[in-house]
């Protein structure tokens, strides 16, 4: 059974990759809907369980898994009660899944990944895949030898404003891209248990405008220079990592720019982008749950921006797994590729090292 195969011999590759396909074309005709298990229920699972149960008539929800089994039923209840599992390794063992959501955890996302890539399921998985490159190769790896799709959540890249920046750059509307810039701020910072496993603010939080930045600007980076600092909450510095940081990044065309990050902005989610070229520029501004501005006798202002992911990003949530759905539906490569989930951890990993030796990095002296 392809499901238990643990390395397969390059000569069978492309029979598990044919047979893979067959299943899933098999299950799409018989019930005409990708079957999903979605692992974790904490901040980010609820998002795509809703995506999943309401947004995405091609999928169907059939299983959520949690320990906190409590918590997962409760999100069954809202989503049209799928099956509740204790873990999610029981979840992937599931003949009856065709693809897994996983957003446990980071540091159990590779095992994860690799378990379900053996299963013969098509995996989403959260960012990042590990903090350590051999492990994303080592997923990665497991993920080409079973032939099943891998889409990553760097669910930013489906938001309709970054997408007409990008699209701005690509069909050269504001000439020769020459300053970026990404203000990328938190309303306020995660519990400090969330700090060790996700890896510190470089690799969980910077992780998305480092991915953003490749994106945006179509092409990489070459060199990093970062800082950081405690300036919200000391249990930070206890947990060995920063609630505010900055990183400058130069790209390989020459191009430079800046990334800010902080764990604590009082007036909501704070994100924007700004692209400086030879033609112009291009600037993403916050989004807001309504755009009236008030005008009164001693000034003009409008309500806060919205508050945080789960508000900001829901349309680019949902476009992300509408787009996984429909790669794995009709046989094509997913939009967010293994590849896409390993160089943002290069530049954390480069962004990291610049903090702790003072001094620019490039990304080619990250290997390991
Ligand atoms: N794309 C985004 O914008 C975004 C936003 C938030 C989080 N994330 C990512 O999603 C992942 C989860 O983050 P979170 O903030 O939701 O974390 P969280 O700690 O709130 O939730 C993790 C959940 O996984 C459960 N879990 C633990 N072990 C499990 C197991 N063996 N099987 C099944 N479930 C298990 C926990 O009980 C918990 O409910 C992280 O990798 C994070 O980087 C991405």
């Amino acid at each position: 059974m392809i499901a238990f195969i643990a390395e397969p011999h390059p000569g069978i590759v492309c029979w598990i990759h044919w047979l893979n396909r067959v299943r899933t074309s098999m299950t799409n005709k018989l019930t005409n809907k990708l079957r999903f298990g979605l692992i974790g229920t904490g901040r980010i699972g609820p998002v795509h369980a809703e995506t999943l149960a309401f947004r995405v008539p091609e999928a169907q929800l059939v299983a959520i898994a949690d320990p906190r089994t409590e918590v997962a039923q409760k999100l069954a209840d809202r989503c049209n009660n799928p099956r509740i599992i204790n873990t999610g390794e029981e979840l992937i063992a599931d003949p009856n899944i065709d693809a897994v959501v996983i957003c446990s955890p980071t540091d159990m996302h590779a095992d994860m990944v690799v378990a379900a890539a053996k299963a013969g399921k098509h995996i989403f998985c959260e960012k990042p895949v590990s903090l350590s490159l051999k492990e994303i190769d080592r997923a990665i790896a497991a993920v080409e030898a079973a032939g099943v799709k891998l889409q990553v959540g760097f669910n930013r890249r489906f938001d309709s404003n970054f997408l007409r920046v990008r699209q701005a750059v690509e069909s050269g509307e504001i000439g020769t891209p020459n300053l970026f810039h990404i203000v990328s701020r938190d309303p306020f910072p995660p519990p400090l248990t969330y700090l060790r496993p996700s890896g510190g603010i470089f690799l969980d939080m910077m992780v998305h405008d480092f991915d953003m930045s490749r994106f945006l600007m179509g092409e990489e980076v070459d060199e990093i220079y970062a800082t950081g600092a405690v300036m919200i909450d000391p249990g930070f510095a206890k947990e060995d990592d920063f609630d505010t940081a900055v990183a400058i990044l130069r790209f390989k065309s020459g191009a430079i720019g800046t990334i800010d990050n902080s764990r604590k902005s009082t007036f909501g989610y704070d994100q924007r982008v700004e692209i400086l070229g030879s033609k112009g520029k291009i600037a993403a501004d916050n989004r807001y749950a309504n755009q009236v501005v008030v005008s009164g006798e001693k000034c003009v202002y409008q309500d806060l921006p919205y508050n945080f992911f789960m508000q900001r990003y829901t349309d680019s949530f949902t476009a992300e797994v509408q787009a996984f759905t429909k790669a794995v539906l009709e046989d094509k490569p997913t939009p967010v590729t293994g590849a896409d989930s390993r160089m943002p951890v290069v530049m954390a990993l480069a962004a990291g090292k610049s903090v702790k030796e003072h001094r620019p990095v490039k990304l080619s002296e990250i290997t390991a």
